[in-house]
């Protein structure tokens, strides 16, 4: 932990696997109070090193009672000093651990459910008073049947008699359902009265805090050395170089590489910010014929990656070795990609999304990742205190791989051309139709076969443009747009009788799952 961080009142996070956990974690950064996730099976020490003021334990995929998928779980909670909340899993463990009994229920409770307050707990202090009753978000299948000596149930659903209990003088609380997601009605008040009224941890988890600590701490570990950073553009990449610059000036040096797989105009502009506006050292590199010789005849999407990856390094560690005095490899890997690149057990490789891994280790240079502990939402919010422009802060997700993944099959530079100018209409249609915010992604794929059609009298063999957008908070599920129909008919035209070489528009309105956002 950086010593800056020890001014923070902290919140650990206990994961036992709950898709949810990174949920609870920005809920209680919501409450401007600090919060990070740690593994079940994270040692005593490094707990109590942390030294949180509160522990909340989140749900979880196993069961308590079938002792061969407990995931291990080295510390006795109860035994730190500090309140507690076990969220589902959570609560079932506590239930577990002081002597109450869990059992399988017999109806699985998924969804809404209705939980009635008893008695006055502290927990329930800020949604209402007893025989209130507000919504609540379950997915479970055990449950608590016995409470554990000196707890008492405070909530009660149709389903789960103890949907939440405590033991109020040891500040042990369970919770049954999920504060954390929106669907709780009175999730983020029970989250601030467990937080602020219970753990009494103080709010000063403020972004201008973060930015002048940030600085402070980057200022220090640099001390008079200098710093080289991969720009992509993005918002991780673009954030990272304006806290370093504002630490270091001109000893930091940004490398843009054009890899030839960008959007329409997107190298100007990323010039136009970066050295124009903020006046950052910025080396850009041309490398597109670099990248289009490497992915030739080459369809498969994962090998793509692959390659497209490996070029980048190679060019990108060519470009660093000419700034022979620098020391550090800067990177705007945030929160969520540390929780990620952690692993998860059991999971499955659907897409390698790590662009430039292997970059650190192979460059002999010191790892700077100033964005390490933010979620997205910190990170445009220092964006903007940092003068960067909305449309930059909010603009939809680009694949590190660029349009490579967005030509089906065979990358080249006919398809690239064609597909960066359709994308370029589909996304001014989408920004002049005021549309923008309220996809989540949108973009154009270029399919390589060809369909007939007819322009004036003559005939048309040309290739199809694909019309992708998406509706998704988190990316790991979505839904297709319901993008109006004349509109899609609008863009649909203009491509085709702007681009020369499309014959055909589709709109696909495929979800995830099945389908994922991108094509490949
Ligand atoms: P999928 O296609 O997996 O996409 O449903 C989910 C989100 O991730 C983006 N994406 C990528 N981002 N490198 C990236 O940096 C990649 O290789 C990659 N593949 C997909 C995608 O655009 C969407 O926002």
């Amino acid at each position: 932990m950086h010593e800056s961080l020890s001014r923070h009142d902290r919140v650990a996070i206990i994961d036992f696997g709950s898709q949810y956990t990174q949920l609870i974690a920005r809920r209680v950064r919501e409450l401007s109070v600090y919060s990070e996730i740690f593994p079940a099976s994270t040692g005593r020490e490094t707990l109590e090193q942390f030294a949180p003021k509160c522990l909340i334990l989140s749900g979880g995929p196993e069961s308590v009672v079938d002792a061969r998928r407990k995931p291990e779980c080295v510390a006795n909670f109860g035994e730190f000093g500090v309140p507690v909340l076990g969220i589902c899993y959570g609560m079932q463990l506590i239930a577990q651990q002081y002597g109450g009994k869990v059992e399988p229920a017999v109806h699985r409770e998924y969804g809404h459910a209705c939980v009635t307050v008893k008695g006055g707990s502290r927990l329930f202090g800020r949604c209402g008073g007893p025989g209130d009753g507000f919504d609540v978000w379950m997915s479970h299948g055990d449950r608590v049947v016995g409470l554990p000596g000196g707890f008492e149930a405070i909530g009660t659903s149709a389903n789960s008699p103890i949907a939440a209990m405590a033991n109020e003088e040891q500040s042990c609380y369970g919770l049954q359902f999920h504060p954390e997601v929106t669907h709780t009605a009175c999730g983020k008040e029970i989250l601030e009265a467990f937080v602020c009224d219970i753990a009494s941890c103080e709010r000063n988890w403020r972004i201008s805090d973060i930015i002048e600590e940030s600085v402070e701490m980057l200022c220090e570990r640099i001390g008079g050395e200098e710093v080289v950073l991969g720009l992509s553009g993005g918002v991780d990449s673009s954030v990272a170089a304006l806290l370093i610059h504002r630490a270091i000036g001109g000893r930091l040096h940004c490398v843009f590489v054009d890899n030839g797989l960008l959007r329409l105009g997107e190298r100007e502009q990323v010039i136009k910010t970066f050295a124009e506006h903020f006046k950052m050292d910025l080396r850009v590199v041309g490398a597109a014929r670099k990248f289009l010789q490497a992915l030739e005849g080459v369809r498969d999407p994962e090998e793509k990656r692959r390659i497209i990856g490996n070029v980048f390094i190679d060019v990108f560690e060519r470009e660093a070795k000419r700034l022979q005095s620098v020391q550090w490899l800067a990177q705007g890997t945030i929160y969520p990609d540390v929780i990620e690149s952690a692993g998860r057990e059991g999971a499955h490789l659907i897409k390698s999304h790590h662009n430039v891994g292997g970059l650190p280790e192979k460059m002999n240079l010191k790892l700077l990742e100033p964005l390490s502990s933010l979620f997205k939402d910190e990170v445009r919010m220092i964006g903007k205190s940092l003068g960067l422009d909305e449309k930059l802060i909010s603009r939809h997700p680009f694949p590190g791989p660029g349009l490579a993944v967005r030509v089906i099959g065979e990358v080249n530079g006919r398809a690239l051309d064609l597909l960066r100018r359709a994308d370029a209409i589909f996304i001014e249609e989408i920004e002049r139709n005021g549309l923008y915010h309220k996809v989540a992604q949108a973009f154009a794929v270029f399919l390589p076969v060809r369909s007939v059609g007819v322009m004036g009298d003559s005939r048309q063999y040309g290739n199809v443009i694909v019309l992708r957008a998406v509706e998704t908070d988190d990316f790991m599920t979505a839904r297709c747009a319901r993008l109006p129909p004349d509109f899609v008919d609008h863009v649909a035209r203009r491509i085709v009788n702007e681009v020369h070489g499309i014959s055909r528009v589709c709109y696909d309105v495929s979800g995830k799952p099945p389908a994922t956002v991108e094509w490949e």
